[in-house]
């Protein structure tokens, strides 16, 4: 674990939480109304989800949210980030399902009983599949629908439920799922892609619109935010995949919702393939609504080329996310000489700082920062002692928040850090192969164990709040 947090680092009002989502750890996928969502029915095909796992039972949360609260509690957290899922409050894209909302009633006022903020996301990723049908983000319509939804949310939680988030990492849900392919609804249509991203844009507008009309306190968005590295920084054909790949990734998502335009840059480099056309005008006006906080989540840089990928031999997958959009260039984890964790990715604590400084320095009418995800998965096991060792998850953890310290100590206006992720659950495509917990769930039992990361994160927040100034 890396040297204590010097006295006063962190801001008093500073939030710490741990975060999670509902296709992830709700589990009762078929039960008080609520119907299959696009992630149900992917799970379904056969080689989508490693194993054929399925986010029919997952951490069973659903039955055991007082025990899992408790466990935040434990912990000392200060908030918990958790999405709703629309396919258990509008399962059919129709009427709200009164009892799928209760669920979600009893967990927000579980967390108020124990003085533990709630932070609600709205979409991240469990569309209907009765709204794919209709043709799922590809359509202007699910933007409407979007907003039907939020609003019947609101009607429910909104007297106690402050803190409000439209979309969780529009970047997956458009261009990984409706590119790439490797997240549901499982496409492989670029035009698809920029069409979902779009309409995924004009979903925030409205429904930050709507929930501004009805008294939401506090309105984002949260992105996953990446620096793109180029591989070799004197050769021009890298710099300008680097380029690109900051376009398509990060500035496609961030200039609608802080500055109101698409970059030129960006519209250039997709033309013809289907950004352009889905733009109506006044768009961009119900896109570009004030909001109260950007989310941000980072794991890790990616470093890029534009040379043929043959060259370097990267795996497809890697190159799949973008190169519908970038022809040969393809983007790679980087082959820099640090250490990855079990996703393979790298471990570049100073990766986030750097990017929390620059989108301070990049974007003035930036609204105030909260790292809304950030962790790591490790091969955790149980040991003989009953308690799960997992030393390079505490040590990540301790260096990302030393790395919040010094972005905000550069002028980066921070207020807030959750853990990605509060319990082991389901990771998309790679199934429950994935373990990013700081609580360790045996997936026979479900029994919790909390690791030693965990208790690492309880003494930093402990540590923080008897610090604060
Ligand atoms: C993010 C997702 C989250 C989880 C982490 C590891 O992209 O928002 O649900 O899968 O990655």
């Amino acid at each position: 674990m890396s040297d204590p947090l010097p006295n006063g680092t962190f801001p008093p009002n500073f939030l710490w939480g741990s975060a999670t989502a509902a296709a992830q750890i709700e589990g009762a996928a078929h039960e008080d109304g609520k119907l299959d969502s696009i992630w149900d029915v992917f799970s379904r095909v056969p080689g989508a989800v490693a194993n054929g796992d399925t986010p029919e039972v997952a951490v069973d949360h659903y039955h055991r949210m007082p025990e899992d609260v408790a466990l935040m509690k434990q912990l000392g957290l200060g908030s918990y980030r958790f999405s709703t899922s629309w396919a258990r409050v509008k399962p059919a894209d129709g009427a709200v399902n009164r009892a799928g909302l209760a669920f979600y009633s009893r967990l927000v006022d579980e967390l108020l009983e124990n003085d533990i903020l709630p932070w609600l996301t709205l979409y991240h990723w469990d569309l209907p599949q009765a709204v794919q049908q209709t043709g799922g983000w590809a359509d202007r319509d699910t933007a409407y629908r979007f907003r039907d939804y939020a609003t019947a949310v609101h009607d429910v939680l909104g007297d106690r439920v402050t803190h409000w988030t439209t979309f969780n990492e529009p970047f997956c849900s458009s261009l990984i799922s409706y590119a790439a392919g490797e997240h549901a609804p499982g496409l492989q249509d670029p035009a698809k892609a920029l069409a979902a991203v779009h309409h995924q844009h004009l979903g925030h507008g409205l429904a930050t619109a709507a929930l501004r009309d009805l008294g939401a306190q506090q309105i984002g968005i949260t992105l996953n935010l990446t620096t793109a590295i180029p591989n070799d920084p004197n050769d021009p054909v890298d710099l300008e995949a680097a380029r690109r790949i900051d376009g398509l990734w990060n500035r496609m998502f961030l200039d609608p919702i802080v500055v109101g335009e698409y970059p030129a840059d960006l519209l250039e480099d997709v033309a013809g393939l289907g950004l352009a056309e889905v733009i109506r005008p006044g768009d961009m006006e119900i896109i570009h609504q004030p909001t109260d906080f950007l989310g941000v989540n980072y794991y890790h840089d990616d470093c890029v080329s534009g040379h043929p990928v043959e060259r370097h031999g990267v795996s497809p997958t890697e190159r799949h996310y973008a190169s519908p959009f970038v022809g040969s260039e393809y983007v790679s984890f980087p082959a820099r000489d640090l250490p990855h964790t079990a996703m393979g990715w790298e471990v570049n604590p100073d990766g986030l700082r750097a990017l929390l400084v620059r989108l301070t320095l990049q974007y003035p009418d930036l609204p105030p920062l909260y790292v809304t995800e950030n962790g790591a998965s490790y091969e955790d096991v149980v040991s003989a002692d009953g308690r799960v060792h997992d030393p390079d998850r505490e040590t990540y953890i301790g260096e990302h928040i030393r790395a919040v310290a010094e972005a905000i100590a550069e002028g980066a206006d921070v207020r807030g850090y959750f853990l990605w992720s509060l319990l082991d659950n389901f990771e998309w495509a790679w199934g429950f192969d994935k373990r990013f917990g700081i609580v360790h769930v045996d997936y026979e039992t479900q029994v919790r164990t909390i690791k030693d990361s965990g208790l690492a994160y309880a003494a930093i927040i402990a540590g923080a709040l008897s610090a604060a100034p």
